[in-house]
């Protein structure tokens, strides 16, 4: 059940059951001239548009009923996609996922960008959703203001509040253990936070452009089912060697080092 496939995921995708995936997990070339070992990000806007509603035409299929999709994008075309999909999805959430890029020089002539933006759509408006795994506990100093009469056995002062639509999240570093030998790799925190809100425990999350394999690594580690295409050789023998690791660590309720715990 679990695959990888080292090919280009325009083959790939057909061999995957339409109505079959929970959730789509989507971080595709943005379309910046990135060198990903082939061209598959040297390409023209008008182009990246529409390989774009290309690729998005053969995945959406492969969700389930109450499936569930996130794409990164940047904002140069987040906007023409979101449109794009909003015709075939429900716009759930535009998520700023703030890189925590030190401030240290940036464009002189417009403001510093320093944020990827993420796009959550659903097919249908009973899609899957559990809040409880990713909810951010409150940390003491917090719970303890929240003293007020009011707000004594409140069940989401113990349980944690809902993340919110920004998600401060450091970008991954040399200095990182989990960092390997991809250009764009994603912090696994980020995904942990789609996975287990978006996808039943034992459900099957796709991704289609897996890079050095965020995905899989987090399905695995939190008891999900992966399928996902990379064209890079190289980048699935890294895929291979991530998946082999053992994964010590239970994540759910973990997520209170991103969030610091306040509101
Ligand atoms: C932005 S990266 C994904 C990074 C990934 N989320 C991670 O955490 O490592 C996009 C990846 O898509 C791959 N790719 C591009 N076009 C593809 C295609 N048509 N089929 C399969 N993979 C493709 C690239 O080689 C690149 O590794």
């Amino acid at each position: 059940m679990d695959t990888i496939f080292n090919e280009d995921f325009f083959t790939a995708v057909h061999k995957i059951p339409d109505a079959s995936v929970d959730l789509i997990i989507a971080d595709p070339p943005y379309g910046l001239g990135k060198d990903y070992g082939n061209d598959s990000d040297k390409i023209s806007p008008d182009d990246y548009l529409k390989w774009s509603a290309s690729w998005l035409d053969l995945a959406i299929p492969k969700l389930k009923p109450s499936g569930s999709l996130y794409i990164f994008l940047t904002w140069r075309f987040s906007p023409e996609v979101f449109c794009y999909l909003k015709k075939k999805m429900i716009m759930l959430n535009e998520i700023i996922w703030d890189r925590k890029v030190p401030s240290m020089g940036g464009s002189t002539r417009r403001y510093s960008s320093v944020h990827d933006t993420i796009g959550f759509f659903a097919l249908n408006k009973d899609y899957y959703f559990d809040l409880d795994p990713v909810r951010i506990p409150y940390d003491e100093e917090t719970k303890k203001a929240r003293s007020r009469s009011i707000f004594v056995g409140k069940k989401w002062l113990e349980v944690g509040y809902n993340p919110k639509d920004v998600w401060s999240i450091s970008r991954l570093h040399r200095i990182h253990s989990e960092r390997v030998d991809h250009p764009t790799q994603k912090p696994l925190e980020l995904v942990d936070r789609m996975v287990l809100a978006s996808c039943p425990k034992g459900g099957l999350v796709f991704d289609p452009f897996l890079g050095s394999g965020t995905t899989a690594v987090s399905a695995k580690r939190n008891g999900r089912h992966y399928v996902g295409c990379e064209l890079n050789p190289e980048y699935c023998s890294i895929i291979d060697e991530r998946l082999r690791q053992p994964f010590a660590v239970d994540l759910e309720l973990n997520f209170a080092s991103s969030a610091n715990g306040k509101t």
